[in-house]
């Protein structure tokens, strides 16, 4: 068994696809042109936002965010420490400070009754995480911003197509940066990202910096780099738009089928649904009692599950100059060791989740 089949998701669409490469390979277009550009246009529709900027990554989109808001040395970001490294990564990396906000148990996102106490005369901007795939509570985190004259960056690599009040996440601060990680529920066939706005001037902005900060070629404005959105994974991403919303059901389904059978099993939570929001199920992540053991269970019985995330990045190495110690973040660090993903993916065949039920069901009836 395998924890994403991605080989299955390109049987069922491979003649599109191999359709939509060998266009690109016969027109010889590799980098940016007609395909990243009627993408962009797809991808704007898609999530709500007036404009949308193919990048090389998600990561790059992160940063490219941070950089055209001119984010940096002597500035704190607010986010986080239960995600993706790259999340605080690029606010390190653009020499600012990221400052770690403990998480809702319920949810596993920023707690935001937690967020005001941590600004500072030095806060810019705060970058929530729609983890798993469930948006943030983006009402209250829009009003601090306001409050507090900030910028607001979701990070929403894990949950395109998520809706918070009928609305798309990605769509409510100054960017929405998206990830095209191969595992993502819109997936390429190797990196891509894209960052999300309704700023006419920030979209402009996100065109020069993606481009070694240049509007018209060997013409120089600004520092940038070199992130680009190539046209073969543009035309694999464009094939793949059009099934995202069935995709994205599936996996809805999937969810609810493991709901069904495990939400009454004592010693695990099933993933919680915030009232105001539509959950896109990158991950079905369960929190679950004596959970190394459950994992060695089912690792037994070939059965893949991953810990989404181990070490919380408040304790990373990386960021001991950042000076938390073990317990300062209570609740990020209960989700750490408490945390299972399971298989979900739309093709998941059903023998294969009636099989991982019944294997948990079996672990918490031994012990
Ligand atoms: C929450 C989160 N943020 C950022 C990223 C970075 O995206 P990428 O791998 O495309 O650089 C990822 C995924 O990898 C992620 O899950």
């Amino acid at each position: 068994m395998q924890f994403l089949d991605l080989t299955a998701q390109y049987k069922s669409i491979k003649k599109e696809i191999n359709k939509a490469v060998n266009k690109v390979l016969s027109n010889a277009h590799f980098i940016l042109g007609e395909e990243v550009t009627e993408l962009e246009k797809e991808v704007a529709a898609h999530c709500g936002t007036q404009y949308a900027i193919g990048v090389n990554s998600g990561t790059d989109a992160l940063l490219l965010a941070l950089m055209a808001l001119d984010i940096g040395p002597g500035d704190e970001v607010i986010t986080t420490p239960f995600t993706f490294f790259a999340t605080a990564e690029v606010i390190a990396v653009r020499g600012a400070k990221p400052i770690f906000v403990d998480i809702d148990p319920k949810t596993f996102n920023i707690d935001t009754d937690k967020i005001e106490e941590k600004i500072t005369a030095k806060t810019k901007a705060i970058i929530p995480v729609h983890l798993y795939g469930q948006p943030c509570e983006m009402d209250k985190i829009m009003e601090i911003a306001k409050k507090h004259k900030l910028y607001v960056i979701e990070d929403c690599a894990q949950a395109i197509g998520a809706k918070y009040k009928g609305k798309n996440v990605g769509s409510f601060g100054e960017f929405g940066c998206l990830s095209f990680f191969p595992s993502k529920n819109l997936g390429a066939y190797g990196d891509g990202g894209m960052v999300l706005t309704n700023n006419e001037k920030l979209a402009e902005k996100i065109k020069m910096l993606r481009q070694h900060g240049s509007r018209k070629k060997y013409y120089h404005e600004t520092l940038g780099v070199n992130s680009r959105l190539d046209a073969l994974q543009a035309a694999i991403l464009r094939v793949k738009l059009k099934y995202l919303n069935k995709w994205e059901k599936g996996r809805q389904q999937k969810a609810k089928k493991y709901n069904q059978n495990l939400a009454k099993i004592k010693g695990i939570s099933v993933p919680y649904l915030a009232e105001n929001n539509e959950h896109v199920y990158h991950q079905y992540t369960i929190r679950a009692q004596k959970r190394d053991e459950l994992q060695q269970y089912l690792t037994q019985n070939n059965i893949p599950s991953v810990i989404y995330y181990p070490v919380p990045l408040h304790l990373q190495p990386v960021f001991k100059n950042l000076g938390f110690k073990e317990g300062d973040l209570p609740e990020t660090e209960k989700a750490g060791k408490e945390v299972l993903s399971l298989p979900i993916y739309p093709e998941l065949p059903e023998k294969n989740q009636k099989f991982i039920i019944e294997k948990i069901k079996e672990y918490y009836k031994k012990n």
